[in-house]
């Protein structure tokens, strides 16, 4: 970005020229420091919303959880003709999802959901930019069996829809994952109403009564947990999103599948009236959907639609995460922008002023050593 030729090797031994730079180093700190610190924006930001009440009836989250009225909340309605299609999108592929039978899985109702914990032997080892470990299975769903699911494909929400999170194996743990743009990948399953129940479900949903008031938590064998999935794990919409729950941290890739599954209706009632929160049966837990702003929604296959765009772009960068109770200490979208223009600002100052001194300084050598200097202008500053 800035190339100064004939850069003189002793700068560092001059006086004049240090002072210089080490205001200007000053003031480019200055200009960070100020842009990070709180703005008017951020006041209520600090007041620590991470455990308060917060339920589904009433959904205006962002009083007390800022980031739920950020700009890449999830979930959303997928609309497939705008989808952009991403040829070398690799199929997810999930490592050790067969658990043996000796381990036991813990199943709590925590008040918001049903949720399962799983093992971090459990990843995603291809699919995403890098790999993902297991932490957790939940659900959403709706009192009546036209509604329940988080995301909506071209308008339709499905019966209900299961969250399989992971955080990224780089961050070492989920807590550390959740400050990070890329800290989440969830993988989102779809259900649709079918004709007999899901056999697959029945170690969870088996369960379902014992863990009716909040709070309560039960365990559960072992089991294979790709059985719970659907059979194309090459067929997804991809997108950066957010939790679906406070704080609603946009950190989350979102894997939302094509391929449904299929309970029974007898198995939907179950999770519609087993699971009470505050001693109420919470028979609807989704989230409306959100606006997209812009974002994109990649597909791994080609809808043959007329109006699908074929896309070259990178992966979706960052992507939603759910469900997870953490503390919402973090950087938002505003302070990045701040921080970043702060810098690109401090830099293109401090070019300049080096572009200027050396001039100067070229000037000075011409005139005073009388030596012949050539004189070629430093190459441009581009930013
Ligand atoms: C799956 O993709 C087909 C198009 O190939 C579409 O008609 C259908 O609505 C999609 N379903 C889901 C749940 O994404
Ligand atoms: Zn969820």
């Amino acid at each position: 970005m800035l190339k100064l030729k004939h850069r003189p090797p002793n700068i560092m031994q001059r006086p004049r020229q240090m002072q210089i730079l080490l205001l200007l180093l000053a003031q480019l700190l200055t200009i960070v420091f100020c842009d990070t610190n709180p703005g008017p924006e951020q006041k209520g930001k600090d007041e620590g919303p991470s455990h308060e009440h917060w339920g589904y009836t009433d959904q205006n989250w962002s009083k007390n959880f800022r980031e739920c009225e950020g700009k890449s909340q999830s979930p959303i309605n997928i609309e497939i003709s705008k989808t952009v299609f991403q040829k070398n999108l690799p199929k997810i592929s999930l490592e050790g999802y067969s658990l043996p039978e000796t381990s036991s899985l813990n199943l709590i109702n925590n008040g918001h959901t049903v949720k399962l914990s799983l093992p971090d032997t459990m990843t995603i080892s291809s699919g995403l930019p890098h790999k993902y470990v297991a932490a957790q299975l939940h659900f959403h769903w709706g009192s009546k069996k036209s509604q329940g699911s988080e995301h909506k494909v071209d308008g339709t929400q499905y019966a209900a829809e299961m969250h399989v999170v992971h955080y990224a194996a780089k961050y070492g743990n989920m807590k550390n994952a959740t400050t990070e743009p890329d800290g989440l990948a969830v993988l989102a399953v779809l259900f649709q109403v079918g004709p007999t129940d899901n056999k697959n479900y029945n170690l969870i949903f088996d369960k379902l009564q014992d863990i009716s008031e909040e709070g309560v938590e039960v365990s559960i064998p072992g089991f294979d947990v790709n059985s719970l999935m659907p059979h194309r794990l090459d067929r997804f919409f991809q997108y950066s999103g957010s939790l679906t729950t406070p704080p609603c941290l946009q950190i989350v890739t979102w894997t939302v599948f094509n391929e449904t599954v299929q309970l029974s209706e007898a198995q939907l009632h179950k999770l519609i009236t087993s699971i009470k929160t505050d001693h109420d049966i919470l028979d609807s837990n989704f989230r409306s959907d959100q606006p997209l702003n812009g974002r994109n929604v990649f597909s791994s296959f080609s809808a043959m639609l007329p109006s699908s765009r074929m896309g070259d772009k990178g992966h979706p960068a960052e992507s939603g995460g759910d469900e997870q109770s953490v503390d919402g200490n973090h950087v938002t979208l505003g302070d990045t922008l701040a921080i970043i223009f702060g810098i690109l600002f401090g830099c293109t100052a401090l070019a300049f002023i080096i572009y200027l001194l050396q001039q100067k300084k070229r000037q000075r050598l011409s005139t005073e050593s009388g030596k012949k200097v050539i004189y070629k202008p430093a190459t441009t500053m581009e930013a």
